[in-house]
């Protein structure tokens, strides 16, 4: 019986995790889950009005949930970077989530923007290393507002964090028949890239059954555009991960699609939609919540049952060609509305 903590945050974040809990109480009922949820109040409130992010009290009860559902943080009332470092980034540090997954996957043709590019093409998942790389924060400042000033910011690449992140998308590739290409730029970077190569050149030896390529990260985002459907798994650094996967959101059709998960398999992985807490339309009721939806089903697939998540992604399809959609996405349904009929799909499925 899986349990799991619900951070619904700021903004539109709140509304959006509203309909993803509606799908899953749902499929827990449906399909006999005995999903267990506590909520907590993180975000802006709790900030302005006790000056604290996250608590260590909550930090460990975190601990003892199986994963953690997140909405969005963010808030025009407070300044630009404390609740995502406070916050998010914190959780991610406390809980090592070293992979961050994030599926690239076109649900319909109309929403594409490359031409004669659709479903069949756009279909696949970037593995981007979470914790390491170019967003350590290790470096410094030296001479500050001089003209003799020198920043450095350090590249970070240790053999453990290399490792992991390449034999997690091994397997991952494995278990989904894929194929498995590393995104680098080992021919520049030759210290830290040159390590990720010779760790994916080891482990491709442990993995026979897993066929392999290699792409530097210019040619990659040429490739994404022109020959989308030669990709089935792309493992990368942190920082080309963060590229990558923005180019790879407008693939699938935009922020409203994109969903993402934390992952650590050791220890307690988070599953949250990709897009912020949009202080712009809060409280209107128009966010979509197809991404905080997907990420409920990457959740589920988490726990092992990717039958359900297939389900769900079946259900918000057919909701698509169905046009039964938010107004970023074209149709004119609210956010509830908009979970309220993919639960009636599922209940015909
Ligand atoms: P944003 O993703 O919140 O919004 C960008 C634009 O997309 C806005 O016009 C918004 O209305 C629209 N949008 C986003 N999600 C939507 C949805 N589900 N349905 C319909 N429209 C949607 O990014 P922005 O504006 O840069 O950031 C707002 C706040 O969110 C900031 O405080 C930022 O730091 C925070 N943020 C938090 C993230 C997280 O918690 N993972 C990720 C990105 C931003
Ligand atoms: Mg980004």
């Amino acid at each position: 019986m899986p349990s799991i903590a619900v951070l619904p945050g700021d903004g539109i974040g709140k509304e959006v995790i509203n309909e993803g809990l509606k799908i899953l109480n749902f499929m827990g009922d449906r399909y006999n889950l005995n999903l267990k949820f506590e909520e907590f109040d993180i975000g802006a409130e709790r900030f302005l009005k006790y000056g604290e992010l996250i608590p260590d009290s909550i930090l460990k009860r975190l601990e003892t949930f199986d994963a953690i559902y997140l909405g969005a943080v963010g808030d025009p009332r407070v300044p630009a970077g404390v609740l995502e470092h406070g916050i998010l980034l914190k959780l991610r540090f406390h809980f090592d989530q070293y992979v961050n997954l994030r599926p690239i996957k076109l649900l319909n043709d109309r929403f594409s923007p490359l031409k004669k590019k659709g479903v069949n093409e756009i279909n696949f998942t970037v593995i981007r290393e979470n914790t390491e790389g170019l967003y350590a924060g290790i470096g410094g400042i030296l001479k500050k507002d001089t003209k003799d000033e020198v920043a450095i910011q350090e590249m970070i690449s240790t053999r453990k964090g290399v490792e992991r992140i390449i034999r997690y998308a091994f397997e991952y590739a494995k278990n989904n028949n894929g194929k498995l290409t590393l995104c680098d730029k080992s021919n520049v970077l030759t210290y830290s890239h040159g390590l990720w190569l010779r760790v994916f050149e080891e482990l491709k030896k442990e993995y026979p059954e897993v066929q392999t390529d290699h792409y530097y990260v210019d040619a990659i985002t040429m490739k994404m555009v022109r020959n989308p459907e030669i990709f089935d798994v792309i493992v990368t650094c942190n920082m080309f991960g963060d590229i990558i996967t923005d180019l790879g959101a407008e693939l699938q059709g935009g922020m409203g699609l994109a969903a993402s998960g934390n992952i650590n398999p050791n220890t307690v992985s988070m599953f949250e939609p990709v897009h912020g807490s949009a202080p712009d339309i809060a409280g209107k009721g128009i966010a979509n919540p197809l991404a905080a939806i997907l990420a409920a089903a990457m959740m589920l697939e988490y726990f092992g049952r990717k039958d359900l998540s297939e389900k769900i992604e079946g259900a918000i399809k057919i909701s698509i060609d169905e046009n039964l959609l938010s107004k970023d996405m074209g149709g004119n349904l609210s956010t509830s509305e908009v979970g309220d009929e993919i639960v009636k799909i599922l209940k015909r499925g």
